[in-house]
């Protein structure tokens, strides 16, 4: 099936149709979808083509934008013209410069930072419902600038010094922010839907959420086995911290040379030592639904574990091969698989 292209880092998008093969394959019914740990929404979007009412969430409110801008908007509600709009400054309007100001030779030249700026605070100015599209090109575009398309590090000058490796690609990263508007808003109206379907989006920590569906899908951060690990929010700060722009010079951690923000920090799912604990309140919040949870064979905890854990809340634990999966920066790719642990 033809879906948005995505930039994030455990993103389902090569999966979905797997996902959904393996749940056919059992036979199960459900009507309604719980999308836990959403992240770009590949997943509600497949569910919602399949006619299933969705309910999206994420811990990161940008996350929530770019759900919302595929799941909740009309087609042909934002157009290029729209988008060149937000790079205009308005000699009425007294813009505030935090990106320019506070992280300069940090991610982003300073051309890059000053339209950051201006854009952040044109999309504030919009109509409200054509926010969360005005969001989704922005994002896009910040992440397709970014080595490796996160911000962990403070590495503008591997990016500027790039010549040519594995990892990266200059020629994109160099793509003006108007070249980059013009592509996503062309990509985004290509998937938005004329229908819109029955999808909600929620904003919270998964076990905050009271909601009931037939179907629960769980896909939290992975940790592999040795090495330590980076958090969601340390790879994706930076865009949780547009979301909140006016805040922005009060919730940087200046001791971190990457600048972090700290909005929507959150330790459940992220901690390895309590990580087993969380899942399993989780699994028992959802043991009246059909759960289906995806996880990596070379992972902590181990399938085995995960199963077990599953098997305690649920009376049948199957464990689907979903095939071979890599990620990019990851070294350990060798025999990794990803899977599917589904209770009923
Ligand atoms: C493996 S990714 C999900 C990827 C998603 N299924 C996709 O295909 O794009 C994990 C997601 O969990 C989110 N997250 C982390 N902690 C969370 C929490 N406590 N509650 C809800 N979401 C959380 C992260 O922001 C991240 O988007």
């Amino acid at each position: 099936m033809d879906l948005p292209s995505t930039r994030y880092y455990g993103s389902k998008r090569k999966l979905v149709e797997n996902i959904w093969s393996a749940l056919d394959g059992l036979h199960l019914e459900y009507e309604s979808v719980l999308d836990l740990f959403g992240g770009t929404g590949i997943l509600s979007y497949y569910m919602a083509l399949q006619n299933k009412h969705v309910i999206y969430n994420d811990i990161m409110a940008f996350n929530c934008e770019i759900a919302k801008a595929l799941l909740c908007s009309p087609k042909g509600i934002f157009t290029e013209a729209d988008a060149h709009d937000l790079l205009r400054e308005d000699v009425e309007c007294d813009y505030l410069h935090h990106v320019r100001d506070l992280y300069a030779g940090v991610y982003y030249t300073q051309d890059e930072n000053n339209a950051i700026d201006i854009v952040i605070q044109n999309i504030n100015r919009i109509p409200e419902e054509q926010r969360s599209s005005a969001y989704y090109i922005l994002f896009q575009s910040c992440l397709i600038k970014r080595p490796f398309n996160i911000f962990h590090r403070r590495n503008l000058n591997l990016r500027e010094n790039h010549v040519k490796s594995r990892f990266g690609n200059k020629t994109t990263w160099e793509k003006s922010f108007e070249v980059l508007f013009s592509q996503f808003t062309k990509e985004l109206n290509r998937y938005q839907l004329e229908q819109l379907p029955n999808a909600q989006i929620s904003n919270q920590s998964a076990l905050n959420l009271d909601i009931h569906a037939d179907l629960v899908y769980i896909d939290t951060p992975y940790f592999s086995k040795n090495s330590t690990p980076i958090s969601y929010h340390n790879r994706y700060h930076f865009l949780e911290g547009l979301m909140h722009y006016a805040d922005i010079p009060d919730h940087i951690n200046y001791a971190k040379t990457n600048r972090e923000l700290d909005f929507g920090r959150c330790r459940e799912f992220e901690n390895k030592l309590t990580y087993l604990d969380d899942l399993h309140q989780l699994l028992d919040m959802h043991r009246d639904s059909i759960i289906a949870l995806s996880y990596t064979t070379n992972g902590y905890p181990s399938t085995e574990e995960l199963r077990d854990a599953m098997s305690q809340h649920k009376e049948h634990a199957q464990v689907i091969d979903l095939g071979e999966h890599s990620f990019a920066l990851n070294k350990d790719n060798n025999e990794r698989h990803e899977v599917l642990i589904v209770g009923y």
